[in-house]
């Protein structure tokens, strides 16, 4: 059987998708990563794929005429590549109903808080400030609304008086690495069915 087909876009660091990485070789992931997409040329995470013999692309937004030619640009790497499944993997870029619904529940995001709360950029700071006792993490599938989809899995941390927004942060990205590469090794094992906003994970 051919392996499922993986492109990632990322904007920076790349930890998520380094970790996603490791568990692609150890073959715990059953598939592969075909292309890592960026819109900044100095992501370190493309430094990383090009390291490790993947495919890389970055492309400057301000060089396409407009937002939607920018991400067709990338539906049509994504789509010529036979990519099953697109990770977001801290890509700073809202991808766009085009692109959302030409790769319909086969889009995945992973956000630094325990959604719906703190959506957006600085999730861990707006958490910190809240005065919440516990955040964590969320992977979603992506729909057309920024950090909303349905729920795959969530991990929780507990927030201590002396955070600050790394600690913080470094206790949740830890939890990340370990919930996103379970996320889309389950979903290519064909385990995830989503029925409206909720996804169902089937007994392994
Ligand atoms: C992570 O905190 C992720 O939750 C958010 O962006 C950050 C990306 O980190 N979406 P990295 O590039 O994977 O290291």
């Amino acid at each position: 059987m051919e392996k499922g087909k993986i492109g990632v876009l990322l904007s920076g660091r790349g930890s998520n998708f380094k970790a996603i990485f490791e568990k692609v070789k150890s073959g715990e992931i059953k598939a592969e990563i075909v292309v890592v997409i960026s819109d900044n040329a100095d992501a370190q995470g493309l430094e990383f794929a090009k390291e490790n013999g993947i495919e890389t692309v970055s492309l400057d937004i301000k060089s396409f005429p407009s937002r939607k030619d920018y991400d067709r640009k990338i539906i049509d790497i994504l789509k010529g590549k036979a990519v099953d499944l697109v990770l977001l993997a801290g890509y700073m870029k809202i991808v766009g109903e085009e692109f959302v619904s030409s790769f319909k529940n086969r889009i995945m995001n992973i956000h630094p808080a325990l959604l719906p709360s703190f959506p957006g950029l600085h999730a861990q700071r707006k958490a910190l400030k809240y005065g919440v006792r516990y955040s964590g993490c969320t992977v979603h599938f992506v729909d057309e609304k920024m950090d909303h989809g349905p729920i795959i899995l969530q991990a929780v941390v507990p927030v201590y008086q002396d955070d600050t927004e790394e600690s913080l942060s470094e206790r949740i990205l830890r939890e990340e690495h370990r919930i996103y590469p379970e996320a889309v090794r389950l979903f290519f094992e064909g385990k995830l069915e989503i029925r409206g906003r909720r996804v169902f994970i089937k007994q392994e």
